[in-house]
């Protein structure tokens, strides 16, 4: 498991762990292009919590499918320390915003089945599993099946599911976007306890502005096609923090400050899909 004294290359000190290095990916060809990241570069530190956030196809999962190594094609490069990722990594462990807990296995069963694929003995599966369901505060569900659980719960079922690898980098694109607002609020808390306990080193993928100043050591603000950066805002609140921090000054300073980048981005992608709406109108 990764720890503030890990000593592994590329762990130590202020050295990133996760480098975004020049990344740009188009789609298609010709007029038909779309240029989905733009030349992209960024790290995350061992034990930060990062957040990219963006208006609605601005080019944030296409970024998180080339960091967990689902999309190949790219120009740039993707590293863990000096390592360059050239498909699905160990150290990364993602989590999806679609459902993806099986719904034929318990919770236990779920949230062991990497070990399970891995070949590990019963009892570390065991010991693991019920490791991170507790950590996720699912302690007394682990006999339940994921149609017994409200779409929060499945969703953290998910998350102690990729926590159970250890993975060194948790890679997440909109994890809570079908939960509504106090679950997600909820969500949050729980997400800060797990990255206080685990010194997790986290990338989170979002367009939501809350969760993303509740959350993070520092947010990458992406811009509206092409996807580029925008700005790197440092979110300096103090930690431990739980969802009250939500209602303090500071929370509302950095929401207003990061609101007027993302206003203008959004604004720009509003403006395009209904001119693209009025060119198929008048296509017929
Ligand atoms: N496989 C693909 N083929 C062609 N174009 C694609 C493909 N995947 C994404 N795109 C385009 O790239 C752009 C960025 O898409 P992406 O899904 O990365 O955005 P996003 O920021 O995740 O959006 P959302 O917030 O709605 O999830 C969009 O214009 C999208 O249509
Ligand atoms: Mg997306």
């Amino acid at each position: 498991m990764a720890s503030p004294s890990d000593t592994r290359p590329g762990t130590s000190g202020d050295e990133p762990l996760l480098v975004v290095d020049n990344v740009y990916k188009r789609f298609g060809e010709g007029a038909d292009a779309t240029i989905a990241v733009d030349h992209m570069s960024f790290g995350v530190k061992p034990g930060e919590f990062v957040s990219v956030i963006g208006p609605s196809g601005c080019g944030k999962s296409t970024l998180f499918n080339i960091i967990g190594g689902l999309l190949g094609e790219y120009e740039g490069e993707v590293r863990i320390g000096s390592e360059r990722i050239m498909g699905p990594h160990p150290a990364v462990g993602m989590v999806f915003q679609e459902e993806s807990t099986f719904p034929w296995r318990t919770v236990i069963d779920n949230v062991a089945f990497p070990l399970e694929l891995r070949g590990a003995p019963k009892s570390e599966r065991l010991d693991k599993a019920h490791h991170f369901i507790d950590l996720v505060g699912l302690a007394n569900f682990e006999k339940r099946y994921p149609s017994q659980l409200s779409g929060g719960m499945r969703q953290r079922v998910s998350i102690a599911r990729t926590l159970v690898s250890e993975p060194r980098i948790l890679l997440m694109d909109e994890p809570f976007a079908a939960l509504d607002e106090q679950t997600r609020l909820l969500l949050g808390d729980k997400i800060l306890q797990i990255q206080q306990q685990l010194h997790q080193t986290t990338l989170l993928i979002t367009h939501n502005l809350t969760e993303a100043v509740q959350l993070s050591d520092r947010i990458v603000v992406m811009t509206y096609r092409p996807g580029r950066l925008k700005r790197i805002v440092n979110i300096d609140l103090p930690r431990p923090r739980t969802s009250e921090v939500v209602g303090s000054d500071a929370f509302g300073h950095y929401v207003a400050e990061i609101w007027s980048d993302l206003r203008e981005e959004a604004s720009r992608g509003m403006l395009d899909a209904e001119a693209s709406v009025a060119r198929r109108g008048a296509r017929g």
